[in-house]
């Protein structure tokens, strides 16, 4: 029998299925990082999944690492998401925003001509996307001690806004290569101090980021995503294992909403590791099929299963797995373009499908 179609709890929610909708970058927002009305019906158009989690989203200026993708730092970005929550929840929908601050992964250009920060001083290698096409990544700034309470506050203040945007509770982005796993992982993390060096220092500000997010929404409204050894963004741990699973037994026994874990090209099953560790929801995602999904819920390895390119390509993706129906096809061209429909609010849904 199909569980994927049945109700499961996420923290305070009790969600009507088990298919969530992927964080997905879809660089459409102004100059300004404010996301416009195509966005308003982007996310109503997929209000049927059990939870949305939106693109990433920067806490602060200096978190942006993509040219056109959103914030929740100015009060016009925080009146623009408040549409999106609405026309969500007005579908029945509920809707995590994910925090993504990128670090090191990021450019001057998109900064103000700032220097991009990062717990050292290295530069991953790879480009940054700007106005400017694909650039060469820069050596970025290493964060002093008392900036790194500024940028957990940074995240306390953004989860604070999303909270009055009506979001139902906020993601820590702390996967792909991006500034929470810059501070995990031992190839971009070569601080001296309480931040470095031993597993319990580079996992600290994770820790200290998701407390301070918790403080503003309540634990059971929180959750944190991990790709282990997914190595994007140029980023390697020499010891995933032991780091993924030191954090986990850490984030167990706060009463966290969920753990998303979402796996591409991992050597070791690192579910396996996780998910006996972690009294939450536990989440599954990367490359899933409904009917790889259907067996990890069925074998008890995930409480819900994350969608990301079925679900950008598919608005009622729970209604097509219900009904056996065929999915589209995503198109990779238009994943990231400023600030077209094309690709974005048109892929059809079923009954327009049958109506046309
Ligand atoms: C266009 C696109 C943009 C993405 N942007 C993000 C992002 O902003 N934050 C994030 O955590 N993951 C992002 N991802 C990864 C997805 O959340 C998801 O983990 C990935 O697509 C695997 O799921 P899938 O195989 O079902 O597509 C993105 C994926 C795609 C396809």
């Amino acid at each position: 029998m199909s569980q994927l179609l049945t109700p499961v709890r996420i923290g305070r929610y009790v969600v009507p299925n088990r298919l969530v909708m992927a964080p997905m970058t879809r660089s459409r927002a102004d100059s300004d990082g404010v996301p416009s009305e195509l966005t308003v019906t982007y996310y109503a158009q997929r209000a049927s999944a059990g939870l949305i989690i939106t693109e990433g989203v920067f806490p602060s200026a200096m978190g942006k690492g993509y040219v056109h993708t959103p914030g929740i730092e100015t009060e016009a970005q925080v009146a623009a998401w408040k549409k999106v929550t609405e026309a969500v929840h007005a579908r029945g929908g509920r809707i995590f925003m994910q925090l993504m601050h990128c670090g090191r992964v990021s450019h001057p250009s998109l900064l103000g001509g700032a220097t991009p920060v990062a717990p050292s001083a290295i530069r991953p290698e790879g480009q940054a996307w700007t106005t400017a096409g694909q650039v060469d990544f820069v050596t970025p700034r290493e964060l002093s001690v008392a900036e790194i309470a500024d940028v957990v506050d940074d995240y306390r203040q953004a989860t604070r806004r999303a909270m009055a945007a009506g979001f139902d509770g906020v993601e820590l982005h702390g996967a792909s290569g991006y500034l929470p796993e810059q501070f995990l992982s031992s190839s971009s993390n070569q601080r001296q101090d309480q931040y470095g060096g031993p597993v319990e220092n580079r996992a600290r500000f994770v820790l200290e980021v998701l407390a301070a997010m918790v403080a503003e929404a309540g634990a059971d409204r929180v959750g944190i995503k991990i790709s282990p050894e997914m190595n994007y963004n140029s980023i390697t741990d020499a010891t995933p294992q032991e780091t993924y699973a030191y954090l986990v037994d850490h984030l167990r026994g706060q009463g966290l909403a969920y753990l998303h874990v979402a796996l591409f090209g991992a050597k070791f099953d690192f579910h396996a590791l996780l998910r006996p560790r972690f009294d939450g929801a536990y989440l599954m995602g990367g490359g899933l099929t409904q009917d790889s999904a259907e067996s990890a819920l069925a074998e008890g390895k995930a409480d819900a299963t994350v969608f990301g390119s079925a679900f950008l390509a598919n608005p009622d993706l729970p209604e097509r797995f219900r009904v056996g129906a065929a999915l589209n096809a995503p198109d990779r061209n238009t994943f990231f373009a400023p600030p077209t429909a094309q690709g974005y609010i048109d892929y059809p849904a079923l009954a327009a499908v049958e109506a046309a």
